[in-house]
């Protein structure tokens, strides 16, 4: 069988080379695909942008593709699923109105609210004076309290939230999220806690979660400077997330999700991404929620995958997700990225890359995320260009592994984080110098 990835990033790599794994799939297409994808035997990369939904329903047609993995959310939100459907193409992912969860974040708050699933109390507004009548209207004082979250409605691309510690800097994310006619806003209180994401496989009835993964989003150590796609990750956050913690996860917010989904007459196929928070008290509450895979949380997540992907993705697609059980590798996964110089704010590409052979040596995964090959040389090609995935019977192995890779590639100026694997080992954890497991 042939199958279809649909995206450019380090996501996708690694859905590429899960599929790749498996005995049934003979070759996978990438759209656009990266220098990585293009790399693996069986790979091709397919000229077509991730939103040129007509062209890729006609690329998928005429190639005969029985398996089609969105990546990203944008064609998500903007309807591929429907036009794969519409033509007879199966594809794993939401429709257009199933991907409102992550696509409308006061939709998705509306839908917690009703279904009582834990989030943080918030309210929505498109009106400027009203929104700023609000903020301080949060507290008897009259003054608001701080900090406060302020959450663009829509697609951001990461750069929706705002934490915003005083009410200047409210007032400022307000006006600059509702500068043009339409827009809205999101004005949630904030929460305190350790973070986690919890991916969830559905067809509609069934729901499986996925191993819990920590991403580490700040770009730099210590959570320091601003937030980006993430700097790494690792899983399972089993120091966090605990089977019963995970059983509750279950109960009070995923299947709570799937429900309220139905009640609206949505079927949501696809992949339900809960970004909770772990209160102090060991609450969970729902931050956001994504339509897709997390990156880099697949690069971590798809790699102890046991099953073979397209047996899981198809499972969800035809609805037989309830006679399908995951099986998961022991140990652990970490992964670092290295970024551009600049990420994320405007960054440098065409940067010369070498020394991946020698990292892939160390027995790390060498997912591409941002690359381009031009002739026999590797240049980079995106914000987060590469993102390297240890495996070890502990964290800490894993995270030596993937340090240990890095450390062989030649990338001038690149950045990346230093202290992945914190959140579980603690703030000693520097560049793959880890406590003895
Ligand atoms: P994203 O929506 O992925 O851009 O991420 C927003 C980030 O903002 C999350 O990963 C959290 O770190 C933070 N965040 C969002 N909502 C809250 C909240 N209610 N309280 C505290 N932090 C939040
Ligand atoms: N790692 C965060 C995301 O995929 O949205």
């Amino acid at each position: 069988m042939q199958a279809l990835v649909i995206g450019s990033g380090g996501r996708e790599h690694a859905l590429a080379w899960k599929l790749l794994q498996s005995p049934q799939i003979t070759r996978v297409y990438c759209a656009p695909g990266n220098g990585g994808t293009q790399q693996m035997p069986r790979c091709q990369s397919v000229a077509l942008a991730a939103t040129d939904i007509e062209g890729l329903v006609r690329f998928a047609t005429v190639q005969g593709i029985r398996l089609t993995v969105v990546g990203p959310e944008l064609p998500l939100v903007e309807g591929i699923v429907d036009a794969f459907q519409a033509a007879g193409l199966p594809i794993f992912g939401p429709s257009r109105a199933a991907a409102q969860l992550e696509g409308s974040k006061l939709w998705a708050k509306q839908l917690m609210q009703e279904a009582g699933i834990p989030t943080a109390p918030a309210a929505g507004f498109a009106d400027l004076s009203e929104a700023l009548a609000y903020l301080d209207s949060r507290t008897p004082s009259g003054k608001g309290s701080y900090p406060v979250v302020i959450k663009k409605d829509g697609l951001a691309a990461g750069k929706g939230v705002t934490v915003a510690h005083s009410r200047e800097e409210a007032v400022q994310a307000l006006e600059a999220a509702l500068a043009k006619p339409g827009e809205r806003v999101l004005i949630e209180e904030f929460l305190a806690g350790q973070e986690v994401s919890v991916l969830a496989l559905t067809d509609g009835q069934t729901c499986l979660p996925l191993l819990p993964a920590q991403d580490y989003k700040r770009l730099g150590d210590g959570d320091t400077g601003p937030n980006t796609g993430g700097m790494g990750a690792h899983a399972p956050a089993d120091h966090l997330v605990t089977p019963q913690l995970l059983a509750r996860i279950q109960a009070q917010v995923l299947d709570p999700t799937l429900q309220a989904l139905q009640r609206r007459g949505i079927r949501y196929q696809g992949v339900i991404y809960a970004g909770l928070m772990i209160a102090p008290n060991g609450d969970p509450y729902v931050l956001e929620y994504n339509c897709r895979f997390g990156d880099p949380e697949a690069q971590v997540i798809l790699p102890l995958l046991e099953n073979p992907l397209d047996e899981v993705l198809l499972a969800c697609i035809e609805g037989r997700l309830a006679d399908l059980q995951l099986k998961w590798k022991p140990g652990y996964a970490a992964c670092v990225v290295m970024a551009a110089p600049g990420y994320p704010d405007s960054y440098e590409r065409g940067i010369p890359i070498t020394g991946l052979e020698a990292a892939a040596a160390t027995g790390a995964l060498v997912f591409h995320a941002g690359t381009r090959q031009v002739g026999k040389q590797l240049l980079s090609d995106g914000g987060r260009v590469l993102c390297l995935t240890g495996q070890g019977a502990t964290l800490a192995e894993a995270l030596r592994q993937a340090y240990a890779a890095v450390e062989q590639v030649q990338f001038p100026k690149a950045h990346y984080r230093s202290d992945i694997g914190s959140r579980a080992l603690g703030p000693a954890v520097r560049r793959g110098v880890v406590p003895a497991s």
